[in-house]
């Protein structure tokens, strides 16, 4: 009994921690530190034109804008669905184990890149990596709860 107790205190715990996890205090000062300095430009859709034209933007690593809330989930729910976790997991979530090529942005030590990445992990609602037609109905419903986590 004392078991179960402790089970499901433990599963309140880190459930309501995970709720916990907002953009404004969580989210925000980790992207504006290692991901604003490229991440504040043109919209997705702008970006990929102006990237059709010239296509050293790439190279010159001008990235999407993302340094809103609003522009930010648009790569986690809809229309980029689960372009955010393609590109910051570590590895752990693919076949060949290799990281997403935004990883390495999250810090400067291994240590680091994994503390923010938890705090990414616990702010989205499902850590899926695959596109919109890869998720359950229930995946997709679930995602959309990160609206809630201003
Ligand atoms: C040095 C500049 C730079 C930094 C820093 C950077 N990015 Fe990027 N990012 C880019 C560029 C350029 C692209 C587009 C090229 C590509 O797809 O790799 C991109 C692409 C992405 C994409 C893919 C969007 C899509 O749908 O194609 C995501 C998601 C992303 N970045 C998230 C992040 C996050 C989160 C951080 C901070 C941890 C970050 N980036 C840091 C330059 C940067």
């Amino acid at each position: 009994m004392k078991k179960f107790i402790i089970f499901f205190l433990f599963c309140f715990i880190s459930f309501s921690y995970a709720e916990d996890v907002k953009y404004t205090t969580h989210i925000k000062p980790i992207f504006e530190s290692k991901c604003a300095g490229c991440h504040n430009g043109l919209e997705y859709e702008e970006w990929k034109a102006a990237v059709s034209k010239d296509p050293n933007m790439k190279k010159d690593m001008v990235g999407m804008k993302m340094d809103t809330f609003r522009s930010l989930i648009a790569y986690v729910t809809w229309p980029n669905t689960g372009a955010l976790m393609r590109r910051l997991d570590n590895g752990a979530n693919v076949k060949d184990g290799k990281p997403g090529n935004m990883y390495e942005y999250l810090g400067d030590t291994k240590e680091e890149r994994e503390k923010n990445l938890e705090v990414f992990k616990k702010w989205v609602p499902v850590w899926k990596l695959g596109r919109i037609n890869e998720l359950s109905l229930n995946e997709i419903l679930e995602q959309n709860k990160i609206k809630d986590r201003y």
